[in-house]
């Protein structure tokens, strides 16, 4: 429990659909940390829709407002933050993951699969070919996925509580 003694900011990663916004405004509660969500974040200052951003700006620009977001979110102490499933891809975002600890919500394919196929806000994701876009997906990032300072291992049947109780055990 050293880090949380000092208050480092809990950064959760993963998949889209891993859960990492509910997850993350449970274990908020039970920490008394503050939540955030970086794609809410973007979302609000940019005032459009992550689909509307990737749509009009490309996905570049995203990545870049995902990284300045990260940047002014780290300033934070006490703080839960929801990342977006891509936030691991850029190595400058590591110097700032790093300051806190990262959590890895590793959930099965098939399971992330059955969350989104009737998903229409991610705009990497057409509901044609799910699950080898995923998978693909999942392939070129689990090795950055991996650098996480904790991995929770997610089974089809964990609710979100029973997630968050995994995680107090972690740190
Ligand atoms: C992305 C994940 C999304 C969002 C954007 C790109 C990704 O966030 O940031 O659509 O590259 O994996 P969630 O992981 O919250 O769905």
């Amino acid at each position: 429990m050293k880090e949380l003694l000092k208050g480092l900011n809990i950064y959760l990663i993963g998949m889209m659909g891993s859960g990492k916004t509910t997850v993350g405004e449970l274990l908020a509660k039970e920490l008394e940390y503050r939540f955030l969500d970086t794609d809410a974040i973007i979302s609000a200052v940019s005032e459009k829709s992550i689909n509307q951003i990737f749509a009009e700006d490309g996905e570049d620009e995203f990545r870049q407002l995902e990284s300045d977001v990260l940047q002014e979110v780290s300033a934070y102490l006490y703080t839960v933050i929801a990342t977006g499933g891509g936030i691991i891809l850029r190595q400058q975002n590591w110097s700032h993951l790093r300051d806190g600890m990262v959590v890895w919500l590793n959930v099965p394919i098939d399971v992330l699969v059955q969350r989104l196929k009737d998903d229409d806000t991610r705009p990497l994701l057409k509901r044609e070919e799910l699950q080898t876009k995923l998978t693909s997906l999942y392939e070129q990032r689990k090795s950055l996925y991996q650098q996480a300072d904790i991995t929770i291992g997610i089974e089809e049947n964990d609710n979100p509580n029973d997630i968050v109780q995994k995680i107090m055990v972690e740190i």
